[in-house]
């Protein structure tokens, strides 16, 4: 088997894990939760989410030596509260569909998202205080409250013409690279890693984090949504400043940027003039560049694992390093 073809095989094997953690945990649930806060969870937890946050807790535990099954009980809260960010996220933005079909905001409205979200959260919270102690539970809070403010900063960036790639980073770091980073480091608190480890794997976590939202900001133009699951195009219909944009606007000519700007600023230029402005990007080598520092931070990802040598982590270090490329080749 090669590198990719394992990967893909520990995926599979891995998501069923973490699914089967997840099913019997919103089972328990049943008996004491309002049934609508179950459908609402098992629609929005149980339709084809890729699973790389609770994924990279178990590979990061076994990398310090873990070999329980209990990995995947702790896995399950990074995956709810990704789930609670996307609720939220979907609000936020304003978004139809996710993974295929209607966002829970969609199928069930404002209200039963936002709740929604918020159990998740609270549960995730209990879940890695009770499992790993207080480290862990610092850490995964300050991811949470890095996110919020990520997402803040996205707000105040929309429509910011003048906006720089370091504010750019700034807010891809809060709102992505946090939780991604907090999901390898706190599997590798459980693990029993040393201090080494840890940080290796957090600073891992967050060039892969960053890779994987630059990703994501790239595929909202060229992406085929019969695959991602997601509209195409509603970043730039929301007015946000991605790297794709962001690089164009420092790239192009006077007359192109002040259309840019026109289109920018109108919400319907932005909804309707997207084929114009993907153009634009692609003149301009947007998405060539937006990839190349995707893999720029994908190759830093990759070097902080050098501190695992050991026999014992060489598969699992295998398998982080083919994720760093998978978040490259990605097309969902
Ligand atoms: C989407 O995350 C939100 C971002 C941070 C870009 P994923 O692409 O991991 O979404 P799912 O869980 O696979 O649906
Ligand atoms: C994801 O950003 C941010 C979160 C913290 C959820 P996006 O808004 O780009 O994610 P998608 O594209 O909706 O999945
Ligand atoms: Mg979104
Ligand atoms: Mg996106």
């Amino acid at each position: 088997m090669n590198d990719t073809e394992m990967l893909l095989e520990a995926i599979k094997t891995e998501s069923q894990k973490i699914d089967e953690a997840m099913r019997r945990d919103i089972e328990s649930l049943k008996p004491h939760v309002d049934p609508l806060l179950v459908e609402v969870l098992e629609y929005g937890l149980f339709n084809g989410g890729k699973r790389v946050r609770p994924l990279l807790t178990v590979l990061s535990a076994r990398m310090c030596g873990y070999e329980g099954d209990d990995a995947y009980e702790l896995a399950k809260a990074f995956e709810y509260l990704h789930a609670a960010t996307l609720f939220h996220d979907d609000v936020i933005d304003n978004a139809q569909t996710r993974r295929g079909r209607p966002a829970v905001n969609r199928q069930f409205g404002l209200v039963s998202a936002i709740l929604a979200g918020d159990f998740l959260h609270a549960r995730s919270m209990e879940i890695v205080g009770r499992m790993v102690g207080e480290k862990g539970l610092s850490i995964f809070c300050d991811a949470t409250s890095g996110m919020v403010d990520g997402e803040f900063m996205q707000l105040r960036n929309a429509v910011q013409l003048n906006l720089s790639e370091h504010d750019y980073y700034n807010a891809i770091m809060g709102k992505t690279g946090l939780l991604i980073a907090a999901s390898c480091e706190v599997g590798a608190i459980f693990g029993g890693g040393n201090d080494t480890q840890q940080n290796a794997l957090r600073e891992y976590g967050v060039g892969l984090g960053c890779a994987f939202q630059m990703v994501d900001d790239l595929l909202d133009f060229t992406g085929d949504e019969q695959k991602t699951g997601k509209p195409v195009g509603n970043d730039l219909a929301e007015g946000k400043m991605t790297l794709p944009v962001i690089i164009t606007l420092n790239r192009a000519s006077e007359e192109e940027k002040t259309w840019l700007h026109t289109v920018l600023e109108d919400q319907d230029h932005r909804c309707n003039e997207l084929q114009a402005v993907k153009s634009l990007i692609e003149s301009c080598d947007g998405f060539v560049e937006t990839r190349s520092q995707a893999i720029k931070s994908v190759t830093q990802a990759i070097e902080q694992l050098h501190v695992f040598s050991s026999q014992d982590a060489l598969k699992d270090k295998a398998l982080l390093t083919s994720l760093a490329g998978y978040v490259l080749s990605r097309e969902k």
